[in-house]
């Protein structure tokens, strides 16, 4: 084993930094044994300098990030900030500074991983980022290395933990909303700013990150369809029961069945009680990979916390180490294909609409035409009358979602629909 320690700096000592070094620290003679060196943490770089942090050698804390990165001896630099600058000038000067990069930053990765990846390419360092995505899971991995020889066809499963989260305890224990997210926030699954999680951009994140890798291809935080949980109510959750479903919000990347495009969406979703994916309960995640030859494989596991990622980040940290010492490089970008992403639009799925309606003759085959006229096939429609109004709730077949917008649009038009109460996409049957 050498003897010379391998450097590494920490950008970042919050909810998964602070565990970064834990483990560092605690468990450093079987890292040691595991990369054929030890590891030295040269510096921690953080905001606010006299915050106490358990565990953590003050005399290592700096806030001059920039100056620990360019100081031209640190082996590999660990970026657990978030957010888009300062992380990425930081990273690409790692690069510049002859450093290998450990990430957990899907915001930055989504906005602009190819900055990051070109960087990586020039300098001939690793960009890793198992955390980024689904927290403890390893899937970025599996995706890049295992699955390299296979065709994935699709990738779908929950990845924000806080989303998820809420919504298992409005369902299971008929919590509030913001009590929820209060509750995912101190437990440390929340991103700094939650809206990040309930809106849906955390998730869009991670798609993107899963549609490029899973497909060869690069798809920008902007290909991705972003819906958030915030108009999820108990009404919902209550429609889906009298289902036999529950809600969880899903990312859903699929390549055509042509093989010529893709689409990558995260929105609320009704799958049946039976799939595995309602049984993802609290802030675990949960992600499907169907691929031509491997087939239909399941990754589970905690997808938020302190912890959990930390030890993403310490499985990166050994394999970048590892690549180090032989002076050799992981994968980098591959994005051959060059796939266009259609738009959502163009993708099919089955729907569940809930709409208050006059309650009279004609108004269901009215409301049934509006369906007819737009190609979209009911499947179901149950309907609860009381005092002259009624609310209809209708479950198509499959269909293309542009003709479900026009169907929508189309209903809010008519004198009898006074309103559509909530659109949710079926999904996993
Ligand atoms: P926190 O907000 O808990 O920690 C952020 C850390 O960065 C803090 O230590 C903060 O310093 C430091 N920091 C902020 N700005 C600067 C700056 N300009 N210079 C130096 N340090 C700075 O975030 P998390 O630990 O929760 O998340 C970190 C990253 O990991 C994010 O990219 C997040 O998306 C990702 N991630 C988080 C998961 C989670 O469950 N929390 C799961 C998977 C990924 P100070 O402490 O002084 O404020
Ligand atoms: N805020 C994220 C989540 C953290 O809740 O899933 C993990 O990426």
């Amino acid at each position: 084993m050498r003897t010379r320690p391998l450097k590494v700096a920490l950008l970042g000592c919050g909810v998964v930094g602070t565990e970064v070094a834990r483990i560092m620290t605690t468990h450093a003679d079987d890292l040691a044994a595991r990369i054929g060196a030890p590891i030295e943490l040269a510096g921690i770089a953080v905001r606010r300098p006299g915050k106490v942090r358990d565990g953590v050698d003050p005399a290592l804390v700096t806030t001059d990030a920039t100056a620990l990165v360019k100081r031209g001896d640190i082996d590999v630099v660990i970026e657990v900030i978030g957010g888009i600058e300062p992380a990425r000038t930081l990273i690409t000067t790692a690069f510049e500074h002859g450093a290998s990069v450990v990430s957990a930053n899907k915001a930055l990765l989504a906005e602009d991983g190819t900055t990051l990846y070109e960087a990586a390419e020039r300098h001939e360092r690793d960009l890793y980022f198992e955390a980024a995505v689904a927290g403890a899971i390893p899937l970025i991995r599996p995706l890049r290395e295992s699955l390299a020889g296979d065709h994935v066809n699709r990738v779908l499963g929950i990845v924000n933990g806080t989303t998820n989260f809420i919504l298992d305890r409005m369902d299971s224990a008929g919590a509030g909303y913001s009590e929820a997210l209060d509750e995912a926030t101190a437990l440390g699954y929340a991103e700094a700013d939650p809206t990040a999680d309930v809106e849906g951009f955390d998730a869009a994140a991670k798609a993107s990150i899963l549609a490029g890798i899973a497909f060869h291809t690069r798809v920008r935080l902007d290909d991705v369809h972003r819906e958030g949980i915030t108009e999820v109510t108990s009404a919902d959750l209550a429609s889906a029961k009298r289902m036999g479903c529950t809600v969880k919000l899903l990312a859903i990347c699929e390549r055509a069945a042509d093989g010529k495009s893709v689409t990558a969406r995260v929105h609320p979703a009704m799958i049946p009680l039976s799939h595995p994916l309602a049984s993802v309960r609290e802030a675990y995640n949960a992600v499907f990979v169907e691929a031509e030859a491997a087939g239909q494989l399941m990754f589970y596991g905690p997808g938020a916390g302190g912890s959990p990622t930390a030890s993403a980040v310490l499985g990166d940290l050994v394999a970048v180490c590892r690549n180090r010492l032989a002076e050799a490089k992981g994968p980098g970008e591959s994005a051959y294909t060059r796939l266009p992403v259609s738009p959502m639009g163009d993708v099919v799925t089955r729907y569940h609409i809930s709409l208050d309606v006059a309650d009279k003759p004609g108004v269901l085959a009215q409301v049934a035409m509006v369906f007819a006229e737009h190609g979209v096939s009911i499947d179901t429609v149950r309907q609860k009358g009381k005092d002259g109004e009624a609310s209809l709730v209708v479950v198509t077949h499959r269909a293309p979602d542009a003709a479900l917008s026009g169907t929508v649009e189309a209903l809010r038009g008519l004198d009898t629909v006074r309103g559509v109460a909530s659109i949710m996409r079926v999904e996993g049957e």
